[in-house]
C-alpha cells in the first residue's frame, strides 16, 4: 500500500502548495488554504476502475428501477422524517447547536430498535456518561453496541469486524485520522473522516449517522462543508429553555423534506409528539387580550400556534420591540402597516411578541394572527375564544391567501374552533366544514370592526 501523503489547496482556485500560506499567491484570496490528502491509497484506484468497465451510457428506458430496500425505524415521527425508513448504504448528518439533544436522539434510537445491530460510536462522552444516560432512557437492547473511540481507522476496523446494521459516530468534529496533521474538528479533519465513513457505507451498505455540532450562524467548521457529501441531512432545533424540539430535513435523497418531526425532551429522552396543535394550545387559561392562534403549516403539517402580544406605553424614548419565535423584521413591517394603513399609533409603544413554546415557524400565514394579537393587547380586548386566524398580510395592507387552506381550516375544526379568519382572496373554499364559520377578509382595516365587533 502506498504511503498517504498530504498538501495544501487554496479552496477558491484549487491552487497546490506543500506548506500551509495565508495568502494565495495564485488567486490572492486569504485564509484559503486546506490540508487534503494527495495519494490514492491501492484499494482506492482499483474500485474506480472497476467502476468505470462497466458504466456505460443508457437511454433513461433502460434504466433499472432498484427499490433500495429500507429499514423500518420504531420511532414514528424519525421514521416519517427520513421519508419512510432507513435506505441501506446512506449517510445521513445529524446536525444542531450543541446540547439540543442530538446525542439523545441518537441513542433513543439505537436503543429502540430491536431488530438492528447497531453501534454507536462516542468521541464525546466517557463510558460512565453514557451508562448513565442508558439508564436515564431506561431501555434495554443486547444489539445495541458501544464505542468510545476518535480515532477514524479504528472505527472503521471495529465496525467492519462487528458488521452493524447501522454506526452512529457521535461527532465528526471528535474524530481524528493519523495521515492528517491538523487537529480533530479542522476543516481537512472533519471532510477527510466524512470521506472514509461516506465510503465505508457504500461498501458495506451500512446505514451512517453523522453527528455534526452548528452554531447559531451555521459557522463553524464541518456540518455545512459536509452537506452536500451526504444523502440526507436532518437538523435539529429548539429553544433550549423550552421542551420542543423540531426535526427537519433540509436534504433528503430518499424522500421529502416537507417533513417535521416534534419532539419533547422530557427527563426519560425525548418523545414523539403525535399531536403538536393539541398540547400547544393545551395550557390556555382564561380569556385574556394579546392572544390570537394561528393556524399554521409547516412543511405539511398543519399545526395551530398561539401567538402572545404584549403592547404598552414605551418608558423610554425610544420603544422596545422584541420576539420569541417570529422574525423581528416582519414584525415591524407589520406594524408599519398597522401605523400607516389603518391608523392605530404604535411608534410609541413596546411591542414584545412570543410563539407559546419555543417553536419557530416560518410560515407568512402567521401575520394575521400576529397583528391581531397586537391589535387586541393594544386596545385590551380579548378575542373571543375557539377563533383562528391564517393569512399574510401585504405592505399595503391586503390579506393575502395562503396555501393549503382547506388543510388548515380542517385542522382548525378538528381542534373545535368555531370561527377562522382567512383572505378573501382565497378562492374555492370547496371542503369546507360545517362545524367551522370562515370569515373571509380583504383588509387589514376591516379586521379590527369584524373580529371585535
Ligand atoms: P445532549 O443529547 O447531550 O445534547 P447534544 O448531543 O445535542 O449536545 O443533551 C441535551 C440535554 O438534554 C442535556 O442538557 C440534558 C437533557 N436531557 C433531558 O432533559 N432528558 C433526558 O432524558 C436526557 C438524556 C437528557
Ligand atoms: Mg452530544
Amino acid at each position: 500500500m502506498s504511503k498517504t501523503k498530504t498538501a495544501f489547496f487554496c479552496q477558491e482556485c484549487g491552487h497546490e502548495s506543500p506548506k500551509w500560506v495565508g495568502k494565495c499567491p495564485n488567486c490572492g484570496a486569504w485564509n484559503t488554504y486546506v490540508e487534503e490528502l494527495v495519494v490514492k491509497t491501492d484499494a482506492q484506484s482499483k474500485r474506480l476502475s472497476i467502476n468505470t468497465k462497466s458504466n456505460k451510457p443508457r437511454t433513461v428506458d433502460q434504466l433499472e428501477t432498484e427499490m433500495r430496500p429500507r429499514m423500518n425505524v420504531v420511532d414514528s415521527e424519525f421514521h416519517r422524517v427520513l421519508g419512510g425508513g432507513l435506505v441501506y448504504g446512506s449517510v445521513i448528518l445529524f446536525g444542531g447547536e450543541p446540547g439540543i439533544g442530538k446525542s439523545t436522539l441518537m441513542l433513543q434510537f439505537a436503543l429502540q430498535q430491536q431488530d438492528l445491530k447497531t453501534l454507536y460510536v462516542s468521541g464525546e462522552e466517557s463510558e460512565e456518561q453514557i451508562k448513565l444516560r442508558v439508564d436515564r432512557l431506561g431501555m434495554k437492547n443486547p444489539k445495541c453496541f458501544v464505542l468510545m473511540e476518535t480515532r477514524v481507522e479504528q472505527i472503521i476496523n471495529e465496525a467492519l469486524e462487528m458488521q452493524p446494521d447501522v454506526l452512529v459516530v457521535d461527532s465528526i468534529q471528535t474524530l481524528y485520522n493519523s495521515d492528517i496533521e491538523s487537529s480533530p474538528g479542522s476543516v481537512s479533519q472533519v471532510r477527510e473522516s466524512a470521506g472514509r465513513l461516506l465510503r465505508f457505507a457504500k461498501e458495506t451498505g451500512t446505514v451512517v449517522f453523522i453527528v455534526g455540532h452548528i452554531t447559531k450562524e451555521g459557522t463553524l467548521a464541518g456540518p455545512k462543508l459536509l452537506e452536500h457529501m451526504v444523502d440526507t441531512v436532518l437538523q435539529f432545533e429548539g429553544d433550549r429553555h423550552h421542551v420542543y424540539r423540531l426535526l427537519r430535513t433540509p436534504k433528503n435523497r430518499f424522500g421529502s423534506t416537507n417533513e417535521l418531526g416534534i419532539y419533547e425532551m422530557e427527563g426519560s429522552g425525548l418523545k414523539p409528539v403525535d399531536n403538536p396543535s393539541q398540547i400547544l394550545l393545551e395550557n390556555r387559561g382564561e380569556h385574556l387580550s394579546g392572544i390570537a392562534i394561528a393556524a399554521t403549516l409547516e412543511g405539511m403539517r398543519p399545526m395551530l400556534l398561539e401567538i402572545q402580544a404584549l403592547v404598552s406605553t414605551a418608558v423610554y424614548g425610544t420603544p422596545q420591540r422584541s420576539t420569541t419565535g417570529f422574525d423581528i423584521r416582519r414584525l415591524n413591517m407589520l406594524l408599519a402597516v398597522l401605523e400607516k394603513r389603518c391608523g392605530f399609533k404604535l411608534a410609541m409603544k413596546d411591542v414584545f411578541l412570543n410563539v407559546a413554546g419555543g417553536i419557530k415557524v416560518e410560515d407568512p400565514a402567521m401575520d394575521l394572527a400576529v397583528i391581531t394579537a397586537i391589535l387586541s393587547s393594544g386596545e385590551d380586548i380579548a378575542i373571543p375564544a375557539r377563533t383562528c386566524f391564517t393569512g399574510e398580510v401585504g405592505l399595503s395592507g391586503e390579506i393575502r391567501p395562503v396555501a393549503r387552506i382547506d388543510q388548515r381550516i380542517a385542522e382548525a375544526a378538528k381542534l373545535g374552533f368555531e370561527e377562522i379568519y382567512v383572505s378573501s382572496y382565497n378562492k374555492g373554499l370547496t371542503t369546507v366544514s360545517k362545524e367551522i364559520r370562515v370569515v373571509q377578509v380583504g383588509r387589514v382595516d376591516e379586521l379590527f370592526g369584524k373580529v371585535f365587533g
